[in-house]
C-alpha cells in the first residue's frame, strides 16, 4: 500500500508542486488536447507535475506507455506512446528507452517486463489490479487443460504472467476473433473472461470453452438499459467493448478494443456516441472531436484510477514499485505473449 503522505512529502522536498496559473498559461499548447474536459483551475493543479515528470523522463531517458483508460492529463500531459493493450505490448518490445512506466494496471506492466527484460519497468501503484487478471491462477488453466484434453489455451493477456506461462497464446480484444480462428484444434480454450468467450465464439468457426471471469467495469451495463437509452435518443450510436455481455453486444452499433472504438469514432464522427466502456475513452478523444457529443452513462475502473500524476512522479523519482517476473515464468509467458504479436504482425493487425 502507498503511503500518500509520506510520498507527498518525499515530492515536497524536490518539487514545488503548488498550483501554478502562470506554469499553466506557459504549457498552453499540452492543455489544448484536453481543455474541453479540464478545466483551467485543474490545469493550474496538474501543470507543475507534467512539468515534472516530463524533465525527470529525460533525465532518466523513461518513457511513459499511457493505456486509453488513463485521465486525460496523463493521456495527453505526459505518455509517450497511448494505445490499446495490444499496441503497449508491441511498443514495450522496441521501445528505445531504459526506463518503462506502465500508466496502465499491473497485467500490463507484466507484460512490458516480460517483453523487455533488460528495462526497468515501474508501476506507478501495484494495487493497480484488475477483476479478470485475479479470476483465474495457473491452476485454473491446468483444470481447464484436463476437462478439455488437446484444447489449445488461449489466454486474454488481462491473466498474470504465471497464467500466461501455462497458457499456449495470448490475445487482446483486438486479435481474439483471428488468433482463436488460428488454432489447429476444432475446439478452443479461453480464460479468463467469459463474455469476451462467447462474443468470440459468435464470430468464430471454432468452439469455443471458457473460464467464468468478467471485467467488473463491462459486466455491469445491461442490453434493457442501451435499449432504454437508444428509445430515448434514436439518433445515438453505442460503441462497446467485446468484455461486456453478448447481448450488450447484440445492442451496439459497434464492438472493438478500446483503440477500435477510438479509430471508428474518428472515421464515422456521429454526432452522439455512446462509449459503453470505461470512462475516460470519451474524455481522451473529445478535444480532438468538437462535433461529437458523448453520451453518459460509462463507467469508471476503480484499478486505472488508481494511476496518477502524483504517484508516476514518485516512482520516477524514487525508482520504487519496480515490477519483477520470476525468469523461468517470464520465459514461458514471453513465448506466449511473443506468439500473439507476431501472428498479429503477419495478419495485419
Ligand atoms: P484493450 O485491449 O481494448 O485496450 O482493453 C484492455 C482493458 O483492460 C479493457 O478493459
Ligand atoms: Fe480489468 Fe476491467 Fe479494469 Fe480493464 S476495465 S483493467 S478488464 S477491471
Amino acid at each position: 500500500m502507498l503511503d500518500m503522505p509520506k510520498l507527498r512529502a518525499t515530492l515536497a522536498e524536490t518539487y514545488d508542486l503548488a498550483p501554478n496559473v502562470d506554469l499553466a498559461a506557459s504549457m498552453q499548447s499540452t492543455y489544448e488536447k484536453m481543455d474541453r474536459v479540464v478545466s483551467p483551475a485543474d490545469w493550474a493543479i496538474y501543470a507543475p507535475y507534467v512539468k515534472a515528470i516530463n524533465d525527470l523522463k529525460r533525465e532518466r531517458n523513461a518513457v511513459i506507455l499511457g493505456h486509453n483508460y488513463m485521465t486525460p492529463e496523463i493521456f495527453h500531459g505526459v505518455s509517450d506512446f497511448v494505445g490499446d493493450s495490444l499496441q503497449l505490448a508491441m511498443k514495450a518490445t522496441d521501445v528505445d528507452a531504459d526506463i518503462i512506466v506502465q500508466g496502465g494496471v499491473h497485467f500490463m506492466a507484466e507484460t512490458s517486463k516480460i517483453l523487455s527484460p533488460e528495462k526497468m519497468v515501474l508501476m506507478p501503484d501495484m494495487a493497480a489490479g484488475c477483476s479478470l487478471a485475479e479470476s483465474i491462477t495457473a491452476e485454473g488453466v491446468a483444470e481447464m487443460r484436463a476437462k478439455y484434453p488437446g484444447a489449445p489455451v488461449v489466454s486474454y493477456v488481462n491473466t498474470t504472467a504465471e497464467v500466461k506461462a501455462a497458457s499456449d497464446i495470448c490475445c487482446t480484444s483486438s486479435n481474439a476473433v483471428q488468433i482463436v480462428d488460428a488454432m489447429e484444434s476444432d475446439t478452443v480454450i479461453m480464460t479468463p473472461d467469459q463474455f469476451l468467450a462467447q462474443n468470440v465464439a459468435n464470430l468464430s468457426k471454432k468452439k469455443v470453452v471458457y473460464w467464468a471471469g468478467s471485467c467488473i467495469v463491462h459486466e455491469l451495463y445491461t442490453a434493457e438499459d442501451l435499449r432504454a437509452y437508444r428509445e430515448s435518443d434514436p439518433q445515438v450510436k453505442i460503441i462497446a467493448h467485446p468484455e461486456c455481455t453478448p447481448a450488450v453486444v447484440a445492442e451496439a452499433d459497434f464492438t472493438g478494443s478500446t483503440s477500435g472504438i477510438i479509430n471508428w469514432v474518428h472515421e464515422n464522427k456521429p454526432a452522439k456516441a455512446m462509449l459503453v466502456t470505461e470512462c475516460s475513452m470519451a474524455s481522451n478523444i473529445a478535444d480532438e472531436l468538437p462535433e461529437v457529443e458523448f453520451a453518459k452513462p460509462c463507467n469508471m475502473c476503480p484499478f486505472m484510477k488508481k494511476i496518477s500524476l502524483e504517484k508516476i512522479l514518485y516512482v520516477l523519482h524514487t525508482l520504487d514499485n519496480q515490477v519483477e517476473v520470476d525468469e523461468e515464468v517470464a520465459a514461458k509467458a514471453r513465448i506466449s505473449v511473443q506468439r500473439m504479436i507476431d501472428l498479429s504482425r503477419k495478419l495485419g493487425l
